[in-house]
């Protein structure tokens, strides 16, 4: 089955086309095309995504995304079709809020010869709503051209399966495989927008069974990152000076630096799964303004400590969450998944004896962060266990609040 896979949820733009083979125990995913753009730059000035900028770089980027995922697979065929009257009015209707997607679909799209593809994929919630509705309202005009069903995908279903495919060794072009995946699952969703705990007993049933009260862990990082004046997103670039301070954090010396204090380890000890980390980036803030310079010692310091007590609260929360939820595997995903401490935390419990039997899985490479290529794989497998698909004309709606 060929899949063409939308996302826009946040502010990566991102087109893939795959082949899957294979059910839930066994599959392959050769990926045939792939395009992303992260509008992160853009929003780098407001430090942090802002809606309607994103809404309009994704109306912009969609249509020459798609195009260059249709090249690389070979599925781009220019000048065959002319579009019924009725097909031009049901675009410029679905896309009234999105004029500008409008024209340059009509302008580029509509004479290209429908592609190969078996379903159009499209993540429909949770994220920023303006944003998610150019990419549902983008698959109901393709699904409609090209006469083709619509299969919504939820955001963090995508980040889970993202956690349990693995890279297939010296595959062109490049492909993951899923083995059997043994249940009950135990998921940790750790992202910008989202820091949540999720158990499944069977293959499509989730459950969430904690998450943040405040801030995402991916908001915190980012928000620290901004305060040691790194760019946004800064998680990656804060985790970079973590890496370089944490040998001095591990001496248990005296700390030389005045005003520096060990940051709290927020909800280490509460009786539940729940997290919060307004209070950690509140505490950053003041160690900044209490030290009279922001040394680069200091910066270094202070991220290796921030590091540590995220890193540090949630493999106490995830053992705490195996010993209530029997697990068979335990499966990371999420943009802050790519974070290398934090695989080798999670690391040592999973290798420790109590845990050892449990599986951790960890996303490949490039499926940490946001992609189109998961909420390809994981309306893959939904259409696998019989979900059924929606065509154009259904009622299908972006939800920014989607839930499991
Ligand atoms: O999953 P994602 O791409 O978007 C959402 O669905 O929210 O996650 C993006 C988040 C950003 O906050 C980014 O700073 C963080 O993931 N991130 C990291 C690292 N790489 C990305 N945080 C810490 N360490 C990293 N290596
Ligand atoms: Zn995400």
């Amino acid at each position: 089955m060929k899949i063409l896979s939308i996302e826009t949820s946040c502010d990566e733009t991102a087109v893939s086309i795959l082949e899957a083979q294979g059910d839930a125990t066994d599959t392959r995913f050769t990926v045939l095309g792939n395009a992303l753009y992260s509008q992160a730059h853009k929003h780098a000035e407001f430090g942090g995504v802002y809606p309607s900028l994103a809404k309009r770089e994704h109306a912009e980027n969609l249509v020459p995304l798609l195009v260059s995922a249709l090249r690389d697979s070979g599925m781009y065929e220019a000048g065959k079709c002319t579009l019924p009257a009725d097909d031009k009015a049901f675009i410029e209707h679905t896309l009234m809020r999105e004029e500008r997607l409008a024209r340059i679909v009509l302008r580029n799209l509509v004479h290209l010869a429908p592609p190969a593809i078996d379903v159009i994929t499209v993540t429909h919630g949770p994220g920023l709503e303006p944003a998610l509705w150019v990419g549902v309202n983008f698959a109901r005009v393709l699904g409609r051209i090209w006469d083709k069903p619509i299969m919504p995908v939820n955001h963090l279903e995508g980040h889970l399966v993202a956690g349990l495919v693995a890279h297939e060794p010296n595959s062109t072009p490049v492909g993951y495989l899923l083995d059997t995946v043994a249940y009950p699952l135990l998921g940790l969703i750790v992202s910008g927008g989202h820091t949540e705990f999720v158990y499944s007993t069977r293959v499509g049933a989730y459950e969430k069974i904690g998450g943040t009260r405040d801030d995402s862990i991916g908001e915190a990082f980012d928000k620290v990152a901004r305060m040691m004046s790194l760019p946004y997103p800064g998680g990656l670039e804060l985790s970079r000076l973590a890496e370089k301070g944490r040998p001095s954090l591990h001496k248990h010396e005296v700390l030389a630096i005045p005003g520096l204090k060990p940051l709290p380890r927020p909800m280490l000890h509460s009786d539940d799964l729940d997290f919060s980390f307004s209070g950690l980036k509140t505490a950053v803030k003041y160690q900044i303004r209490d030290i009279s310079t922001l040394t680069d010692e200091a910066r270094l310091r202070i991220a290796a400590d921030f590091e540590e007590s995220v890193c540090e609260v949630v493999v106490a929360k995830t053992e705490s969450a195996l010993t209530h939820f029997p697990t068979k595997t335990f499966v990371l995903g999420g943009g802050v998944s790519a974070n290398n401490y934090l695989r080798t935390r999670l690391g040592q419990l999973f290798s420790s004896s109590a845990y050892a039997h449990i599986p951790l899985r960890v996303p490949a490479d490039g499926l940490s962060t946001d992609n189109a290529i998961m909420i390809g794989m994981a309306g893959y497998l939904a259409h696998q266990r019989g979900v059924p698909t929606l065509s154009s004309e259904d009622d299908l709606r972006a939800n920014g609040n989607l839930a499991w």
